[in-house]
């Protein structure tokens, strides 16, 4: 991709990675991390707000992604009980947007961040229970550009035609099942594993039958 944009991906930019779920959002933005961690030693700091730290790292070890001890002090992943801590001690009045800037900014200063994942925009925007989404993008925006480090936003597209998406990308698994017409008067049930994290699944799409009261699948047709 790198070749492909021009040589890629110029320092201080703010990039949005978007996608609908299981799409390898995550596993896009921490493998810039671990690249940058190892063969350049850059600090990249992770902000892990809708899965837990383990849940991410360990798909992210099977996927064969491990880390020396250099790495491992590297790559900063701070999820949601992490950042919640850090509050107590960065913020007097109990502001999550507020606490959460002052923590970003004392690691960028102390442990010169260069890097900076936020995981997911979406749900930024749900903790900070921001009523203007307008001004809430422009400053984190403009805080972000200050900053100086090289930023990356993951951003969720729905994949089902809900009204809303958050369930989806806070859930660690979905499994979408349809009616799809066969002919003029025939209905196939169907079931595919849209997204599960830490496991290879197959995503295709199978048939689903109910037969001498057990489930059974088979290759959609
Ligand atoms: N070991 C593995 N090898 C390859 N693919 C895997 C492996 N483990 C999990 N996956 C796939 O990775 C997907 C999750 O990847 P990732 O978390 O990077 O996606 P995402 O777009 O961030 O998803 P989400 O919407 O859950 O945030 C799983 O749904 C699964 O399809
Ligand atoms: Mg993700």
């Amino acid at each position: 991709m790198d070749r492909e944009i021009g040589g890629g991906i110029p320092k201080g930019s703010i990039v949005l990675l978007s996608g609908t779920p299981g799409t390898y959002k995550s596993s896009m933005a921490f493998g810039i991390l671990h690249k940058a961690a190892i063969s350049e030693r850059s600090v990249g700091l992770y902000l892990l707000l809708e899965q837990s730290m383990g849940s991410l790292l360990s798909q992210q070890e099977k996927m064969g992604r491990t880390l020396d001890e250099v790495g491992k002090k590297n790559i900063i992943v701070s999820d949601v009980g992490r950042i919640r801590a850090a509050m107590d001690k960065f913020s007097t009045d109990g502001d999550w947007m507020e606490a959460l800037r002052s923590y970003v900014e004392y690691l960028v200063e102390q442990r010169h961040v260069e890097l900076l994942v936020i995981d997911s925009l979406p749900v930024l925007e749900i903790l900070a229970g921001e009523e203007d989404r307008r001004s809430f993008l422009f400053n984190l925006f403009e805080w972000m550009r200050g900053l100086g480090t090289t930023n990356f936003l993951i951003h969720e597209k729905p994949s089902l035609n809900g009204e809303y998406g958050e369930e989806e990308f806070l859930s660690d698994g979905i499994f979408q099942l349809t009616l799809s017409p066969m002919g003029e008067v025939d209905l196939q049930r169907r079931i595919r594993c849209i997204k599960m994290r830490s496991m290879p699944h197959n995503t295709s799409m199978f048939a689903l039958e109910m037969k001498d009261g057990k489930f059974r699948i088979s290759p959609a047709i």
